[in-house]
C-alpha cells in the first residue's frame, strides 16, 4: 500500500496520477487528504481517501494503517512546517511505515536560505525516527515563475541576479516521485532534483519574449526591493520576505545542481524550460 499526504495539492494529484500511469492498481493508493469532500475524484478513480491532519495527530494512525510506503509532501504552511510534520513522522514510525519519502529542498544539508530550515528540521525528525527514508530534495518548480503576468507587463521580477536555477515541472518532480514509490531498494537514499538545464531569470524572461511576442525583461532588485514589491502585491509580509531570502541564495548557487538525478528517475530528459514557457503561454 502506498500513502500519498497532500493528495488535494497540485503535486499530490499528478503524483497519484503518474503512479496509475506506472500501472500501480488504484486500489493499492491511498489518497492522504485534509478535506475528503475534495477528493471526490480520487474515489470515483478507486483510490482510498483518508483523512490525515499533519496538525490533528488522532487523525494520523488511522490514517497510516497498512501503509508500506509514505510519500509525505512538505505542507504549505510556510510559518511553520517542522511541527506538523514532525506528527507524521511519529505516526509513520508507530505505524510501521517501511519506507518515509519526503519531499525537501536541494541541497538540504547546507542550504542556507530560510525556507530551507523547515526541511532540515524534518529530514533531522526523518534520520532519528529509525524509518529508512528517501529524500527527494526538489529545487524550484517552474510553475513558480509567472510567465503570463511577465509577458502581459513586460517585465519579471526578482533578485537572483545573474543566480541559474535548476527549476523543472511539477509534473516532473512527480513522475521522480512516483518511480521512487515503485521502484526497489530505494531505503536511505537522497537525490538531488533538477531540470536538465538550469537558466538565469534573464534567460526565462528572453523565452517568455520569444514565446509570448511581446518585449521582457528581468527585472532585477535588491532583496529588500523585492520583498517590498512582492507585499505590495499582496503576498503576505513572512512570505514575501522568505521569496526574497530565497532568490539572495539562488544567487549563490542553492538552487543549482548538475546532478542528473530527476533525468534518471524520470528516464527521459527533463521538460525544457523553452517547452514549458510556450505551452504555458499557450495555456
Ligand atoms: N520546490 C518549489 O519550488 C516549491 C514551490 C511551492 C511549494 N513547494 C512545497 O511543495 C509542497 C507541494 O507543492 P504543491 O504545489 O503541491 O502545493 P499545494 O498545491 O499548496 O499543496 C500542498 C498540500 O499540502 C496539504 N496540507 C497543508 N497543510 C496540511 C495539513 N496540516 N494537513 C494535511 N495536509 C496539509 C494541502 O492540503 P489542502 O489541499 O487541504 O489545502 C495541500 O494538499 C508545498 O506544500 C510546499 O511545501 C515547493
Amino acid at each position: 500500500m502506498i500513502a500519498i499526504t497532500g493528495a488535494t495539492g497540485h503535486l499530490g494529484q499528478l503524483t497519484i496520477h503518474a503512479l496509475l500511469d506506472l500501472g500501480t492498481p488504484a486500489a493499492e493508493i491511498v489518497a492522504l487528504v485534509r478535506d475528503p469532500q475534495k477528493a471526490a475524484d480520487l474515489s470515483a478513480r478507486g483510490v482510498q481517501v483518508r483523512q490525515a491532519d499533519y496538525t490533528r495527530p488522532e487523525t494520523l494512525g488511522p490514517a497510516l494503517q497498512g501503509v508500506d510506503k509514505l510519500l509525505l509532501i512538505s505542507s504549505n504552511d510556510v510559518a511553520d512546517r517542522a511541527t506538523p510534520q514532525r506528527n507524521v513522522v511519529n505516526a509513520a514510525r508507530e505505524a510501521g511505515v517501511k519506507l518515509l519519502t519526503y519531499t525537501s529542498i536541494l541541497h538540504a544539508d547546507t542550504a542556507e536560505m530560510r525556507l530551507a530550515a523547515d526541511h532540515q528540521a524534518t529530514e533531522a525528525d526523518i534520520r532519528a525516527s529509525g524509518v529508512p527514508f528517501v529524500f527527494l530534495r526538489n529545487s524550484w518548480y517552474l510553475e513558480n515563475y509567472d510567465v503570463a503576468q511577465a509577458a502581459q507587463f513586460g517585465a519579471l521580477p526578482g533578485s537572483a541576479g545573474e543566480g541559474k536555477v535548476s527549476a523543472a515541472s511539477r509534473a516532473d518532480y512527480a513522475a521522480a516521485a512516483a518511480a521512487v514509490l515503485t521502484l526497489p531498494n530505494q531505503e536511505n537514499t537522497i537525490y538531488e532534483l533538477g531540470g536538465d538545464q538550469a537558466f538565469t531569470l534573464g534567460e526565462l524572461a528572453a523565452e517568455v519574449q520569444a514565446a509570448s511576442g511581446r518585449p521582457v525583461t528581468y527585472q532585477n532588485m535588491d532583496e529588500t526591493a523585492y520583498a517590498e514589491m512582492l507585499r505590495g502585491f499582496g503576498v503576505p509580509a513572512p512570505l514575501a520576505d522568505k521569496l526574497a531570502d530565497a532568490d539572495t541564495h539562488l544567487a549563490k548557487g542553492e538552487l543549482f545542481t548538475g546532478s542528473g538525478d530527476l533525468r534518471r528517475l524520470i528516464g527521459r530528459p527533463t521538460t525544457p524550460m523553452k517547452q514549458w514557457v510556450k505551452d504555458t503561454l499557450q495555456g
